[in-house]
């Protein structure tokens, strides 16, 4: 059975406040999913699940330090993660502060890494955004984008 994990970095517990809402719409989804803290994960461990969430607080228009230190670690296993499939999330402070391009800096380590990644049309196109602590909107992006990265995966594994 397809397996997935949702990792996160979070200091001030948006990130993982949307972390959650993403996870348990996976498991809801009949994904069986966790949900971790980016200081419990170690590369090797990516290699068992089918999908890897990852989401970021934005800090300077980029993911946080320990996540990048995570996809660098998995050059171990460079072309292992090969067809699994990949999402992104993010919380900045701002509109305008660099949300979107931490999501497509994560985006584009994944597709290094040969995760497949898809857009949503009609939800937040790249992944849930949230500026400062989710609201109402952002915990729907949440929901949304959980189920859609279930669908795809049952689809796939
Ligand atoms: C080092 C640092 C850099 C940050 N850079 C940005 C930024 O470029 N744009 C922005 O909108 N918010 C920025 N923020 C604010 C955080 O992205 C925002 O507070 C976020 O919701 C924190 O997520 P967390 O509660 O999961 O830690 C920064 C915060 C820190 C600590």
């Amino acid at each position: 059975m397809a397996k997935a994990i949702v990792i996160y970095y979070s200091r001030s517990g948006n990130t993982k406040e949307m972390a959650e809402i993403i996870a348990k719409a996976m498991n809801e989804s009949d994904l069986p999913t966790e949900c971790k803290s980016v200081d419990k994960v170690k590369a090797e461990d990516l290699l068992s699940y089918d999908a890897i969430v990852v989401g970021s607080p934005t800090y300077y228009g980029h993911m946080a330090g320990p996540l990048k230190q995570l996809f660098d670690d998995t050059v171990t296993y460079h072309g292992k993660l090969d067809g699994k499939v990949g999402a992104a999330f993010s919380s900045a402070a701002n509109i305008g502060g660099g949300n979107e391009t931490t999501i497509m800096g994560i985006i584009e380590a994944m597709l290094i890494a040969g995760l497949i990644v898809q857009g949503d049309p009609k939800g937040d196109h790249y992944g849930p955004v949230s500026i400062g602590k989710p609201d109402q909107r952002v915990e729907r992006q949440c929901v949304r984008r959980g189920q859609r990265i279930a669908e795809l995966t049952k689809k796939l594994f």
